[in-house]
């Protein structure tokens, strides 16, 4: 039977904060997907859990929407709610440092380095939230999240509020037990992460040198969604893809970057269909020419046909 029945629906609709048919597009960095069925922005952590409690219970299909850095959200949009996770408060204590999940990656990097912290420089790369760095380990310039974090407060339906260590997470390349395990479906509510003193100035020049290498070698200006593909063991899906001759391989307005061959680059109206294509030509292409399977970074979600 299908979820969406009266009881749900007016449960949905009761709420202030969820409105209905909401625009998701522009809450990702790819500017492509169409709507949220419904969809609720929220920064406070008990309306999260109690908004996430009722959809498990009612069987009231959800998403946990962060910056939306590394999604790709069908046309047809996300049936059911999608909840964004906007908690962005940090607090300082020494060398460890709590940043609640909807704080920008970047923002953070920026708020350590001026509390004269180090270690957390490689963030500036990241374009997403705590949130989803937790729940992708994300990283940069070889450098990972797991590297610095301690521990996680999580929220798991049902259960409750919980702390997880970094071997709980299973932080693995790109992945954890959020993204495929045991924790699957669960909530990050904040991280905090251990770094070292330092002078913060030379943090500060150290991502602006960063920031300055990365716009060479990556499209950062325009649409995109970070990475594609994983890299395969030992190789790199840009260098792959370049040498299959894919660079500037287009379905309609989306085409492979010029500049780095893992990233697809919507130009402007770019359809999620288009996007999906590309990456299926990609895929078969590498595949064709090499005999690697490249393994997709990017999440697809929402109502594919
Ligand atoms: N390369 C090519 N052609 C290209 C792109 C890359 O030959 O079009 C070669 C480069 O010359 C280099 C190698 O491939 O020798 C690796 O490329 P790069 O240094 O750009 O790093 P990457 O492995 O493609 C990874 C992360 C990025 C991160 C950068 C910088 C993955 C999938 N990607 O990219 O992360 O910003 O390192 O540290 O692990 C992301 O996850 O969204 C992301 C952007």
């Amino acid at each position: 039977m299908s979820w969406r029945k009266k009881s749900n629906l007016d449960w949905l609709r009761a709420i202030p904060a969820v409105k209905a048919d909401e625009p998701l597009a522009t809450r990702t960095s790819f500017g492509i997907g169409g709507p949220a069925e419904f969809f609720a922005e929220v920064a406070r952590v008990e309306t999260i859990e109690k908004l996430l409690t009722g959809c498990v219970e009612r069987e009231i299909p959800h998403l946990l929407l962060g910056a939306g850095t590394n999604l790709l959200i069908a046309d047809a949009g996300v049936e059911g709610l999608v909840i964004r996770v906007v908690n962005r408060e940090h607090s300082i204590e020494g060398t460890r440092v709590r940043a609640g999940a909807g704080l920008k990656m970047m923002r953070l990097a920026r708020a350590v380095a001026d509390a004269d912290l180090r270690g957390f420089e490689f963030a500036i790369g990241v374009p997403g939230t705590v949130g989803g760095a937790v729940y992708q380990n994300a990283g940069c310039w070889g450098k990972e999240l797991r590297e610095v974090l301690v521990e996680v407060c999580g929220f798991v339906p049902g259960k409750g509020r919980q702390t997880w260590t970094p071997l709980d997470l299973k932080l693995g390349y790109r992945t954890s037990a959020l993204r495929e395990g045991a924790l699957e479906g669960a909530l990050v509510v904040d991280a905090t992460i251990h770094l070292e003193r330092g002078d913060g100035e030379e943090a500060r020049q150290m991502m602006a040198r960063l920031t300055r290498e990365r716009s060479e070698t990556q499209p950062i200006k325009t649409k995109n969604c970070g990475s594609v593909f994983k890299n395969p063991p030992g190789d790199s899906a840009g260098r792959l893809v370049q040498a299959a001759g894919l660079k500037g391989l287009r379905e309609g307005k989306a085409v492979v970057s010029e500049l780095h061959g893992n990233f697809i680059v919507n130009e402007g109206g770019a359809k999620a269909s288009d996007v999906r294509k590309l990456i299926d030509r990609v895929r078969a292409e590498v595949k064709r020419r090499f005999g690697i399977e490249l393994e997709p970074e990017v999440e697809f979600t929402g109502l594919w046909r």
